[in-house]
């Protein structure tokens, strides 16, 4: 069984609660990979069935995603339109995936479309995200890149969006980011911080945090 608290690639304490199950604990949008780092076709599959089997809209499933495998065409077609600052860090990862959500029916009204769309495909990357966790692996989404470079690039069709990607690999060690610049290092290890519940948990009305939280 594969130690999923092994190589965080990050190098302050984790603040997430002992409450959350630990793949959720232990995932953070890593930015420093292993080079040497190669995902197989297995592990491709059972990543890309998790998002496969996660939930959507009527059954919908308007997701799709152009994967990259470091090394290979794709991944280098993929790099160019990266913007340059996810050009530094994201090519260390194993894989860069490209997702993409329906936004309209197709020409044959065949593929049903649905205003939950851009939800479903973010609800298929999360479970993407703990499927890579239970395999000791890590992403980091991003958007910073051109969409409509990749679009033209990878030919997709009008009823289709070209939306985030994500860079999915196996996290460097502690001190194995040598190679990467100073302003990589340092945002790696910046302490991760989020809102307190009070400040997006209601109850009676919007803005008026649950009682569960201050009782
Ligand atoms: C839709 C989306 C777009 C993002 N875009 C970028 C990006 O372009 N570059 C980057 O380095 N990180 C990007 N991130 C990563 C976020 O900065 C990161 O998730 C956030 O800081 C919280 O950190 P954590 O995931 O480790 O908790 C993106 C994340 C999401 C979900």
């Amino acid at each position: 069984m594969t130690d999923v608290t092994a190589g965080s690639g990050r190098h302050t304490p984790p603040a997430q609660p002992e409450s959350l199950t630990p793949l959720l604990r232990d995932r953070e949008s890593v930015m420093v990979y292993d080079r040497s780092h190669v995902l197989g076709p297995d592990a491709l599959r059972a990543i890309l069935e998790a998002a496969r089997w996660s939930p959507s809209a009527g059954n919908s499933q308007p997701w799709g995603f152009i994967v990259g495998l470091r090394g290979d065409d794709t991944h280098a077609a993929m790099v160019d339109v990266l913007s340059s600052a996810n050009q530094v860090w994201a090519p260390s990862a194993s894989a860069i995936i490209l997702t993409l959500h329906q936004v309209a029916t197709d020409e044959d009204h065949e593929l049903a479309y649905s205003d939950y769309a851009m939800f479903d495909l973010g609800q298929a990357v999360a479970h993407i995200t703990v499927q890579a966790r239970s395999m000791g692996l890590q992403v980091r989404q991003f958007g910073g890149f051109d969409h409509l470079a990749a679009t033209e690039r990878f030919a997709v069709p009008p009823h289709w969006a070209v939306t985030t990607g994500i860079a999915l690999g196996l996290p460097a060690g502690p001190d194995d980011d040598a190679e990467m610049p100073e302003w990589v290092r340092t945002r790696a290890r910046l302490p991760r911080s989020r809102l307190p519940l009070e400040a997006f948990v209601h109850s009676g009305k919007f803005g008026h945090p649950a009682d569960f939280l201050t009782d």
